[in-house]
């Protein structure tokens, strides 16, 4: 798909670049297309809105929710958000990065996790929440996330 990408972005500018502070939606069209915004897009963007490389790489690097490299093939997001932490999210942080020995915004060891945190999934009353590839899971606890990562790994 990478002999694509110079297309893709293009089509992407020409539908979003008049819009106010296109810069967000665009990246956001690209992570939506590809699962991250890769290096080479970068010079592309800034042509495509008349920026320099440098405020390109400054909106990616700010918003911890670009990827910069591509996702392992699921991706598990844990809610850290208030309700969630005062229902243990914290300790589900850490069970998941000892299970996937990685930290947040890493791959696992075996590469198959994509592990980053997420600030509110819309189920504060059922807290805490994660979500993996998409699909939420509530009241979750250690032991319930170690069987949904292993149902999950293949
Ligand atoms: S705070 Fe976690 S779902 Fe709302």
């Amino acid at each position: 798909m990478a002999h694509d990408l110079e297309g893709m972005v293009s089509h992407i500018l020409e539908e979003m670049h008049a819009l106010q502070g296109a810069m967000l939606p665009i990246l956001h069209a690209i992570q939506d297309s590809i699962g991250y915004v890769p290096e080479e897009a970068v010079p592309l963007v800034a042509k495509g809105l008349n920026v320099s490389r440098a405020e390109v790489h400054g909106v990616l690097t700010f918003y911890r929710h670009f990827r910069r490299t591509p996702p392992g093939k699921h991706v598990l997001q844990i809610c850290c958000a208030e309700s969630c932490q005062a229902m243990g999210a914290n300790r589900l942080a850490e069970h998941a990065k000892k299970a996937l020995g990685c930290d947040f915004h890493e791959l696992s060891r075996d590469g198959l996790f994509s592990l980053e945190p997420v600030y509110c999934l819309g189920q504060c009353a059922t807290s805490p929440a994660v979500m993996i590839d998409g699909e939420v899971h509530a009241r979750m606890n250690p032991e319930k996330l170690d069987r949904l990562l292993e149902g999950t790994e293949s």
